[in-house]
């Protein structure tokens, strides 16, 4: 039996942990979507929330590719796509390529930092988004060479994820039954031990 939207939400849920920011607990990436579309009084707050994140010389190296449902950007981006993300992301109503400014604007040097600092204004991009009860969904697999040609991004831009951004919806909606596995399956993860230590191979004792 399939569940509901409201079920698969609630099973999504990481467990509450107090006075970790609610936002946090309760962003998680859909792969079904309702055909609602996102407000463009919506979308400018998800990307003010980029716009106030920090940056290396506060470069602000990201840049935002936004294809709107039935724009050619919308029908670019996806046409990059993997077969396995063509096979749910068509519905979203707004497809987004992230990409960075691999070199610094006051002289042209290297910027190292350019894909941290898109991948953490990407962050406040998701939880900005979780925050207006809307979903996102990052993709690696989509063909960037092709991206890069279709959609004029200049040498110098380093190309990071592809975002799917728009209302969960029933995930019935999704095409075959793989998806729906992974779409009513608990998120799961690591425990802090292993990624927060004291010394190389030694946890953090945090209590
Ligand atoms: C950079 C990045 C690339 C990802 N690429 C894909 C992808 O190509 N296809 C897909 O279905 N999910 C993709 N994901 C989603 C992850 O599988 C998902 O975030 C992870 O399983 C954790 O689940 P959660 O976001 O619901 O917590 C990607 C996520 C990130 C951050």
């Amino acid at each position: 039996m399939t569940l509901s939207a409201l079920e698969v939400n609630q099973l999504k849920q990481a467990p509450a942990v107090d006075g970790v920011l609610p936002v946090v607990l309760s962003r998680w990436s859909a792969r079904s979507f309702a055909s609602r579309d996102v407000s463009p009084a919506d979308l400018r707050k998800v990307f003010e929330a980029v716009r106030w994140s920090a940056s290396a010389y506060n470069e602000q190296p990201w840049r935002f590719l936004v294809g709107l449902r039935n724009s050619s950007t919308h029908k670019k981006i996806f046409s990059t796509l993997i077969g396995f993300n063509q096979g749910w992301a068509a519905a979203a109503p707004v497809l987004i390529l992230g990409v960075a400014n691999s070199k610094f604007s006051h002289n042209g040097s290297q910027n190292a930092y350019a894909l941290y600092d898109l991948g953490a204004s990407a962050a406040a991009l998701t939880l900005q988004a979780a925050s207006l009860g809307l979903t996102t969904h990052s993709m690696a697999g989509y063909d960037q060479t092709a991206a890069r040609q279709i959609l004029e991004i200049p040498d110098s831009y380093v190309l990071g994820a592809v975002i799917a951004l728009g209302y969960q919806g029933e995930p019935s909606v999704l095409a075959h039954q793989e998806l729906i596995a992974l779409e009513t399956t608990p998120r799961e993860r690591k425990p802090l031990s292993e990624f927060v230590l004291f010394a190389w191979g030694e946890p953090a004792n945090l209590g």
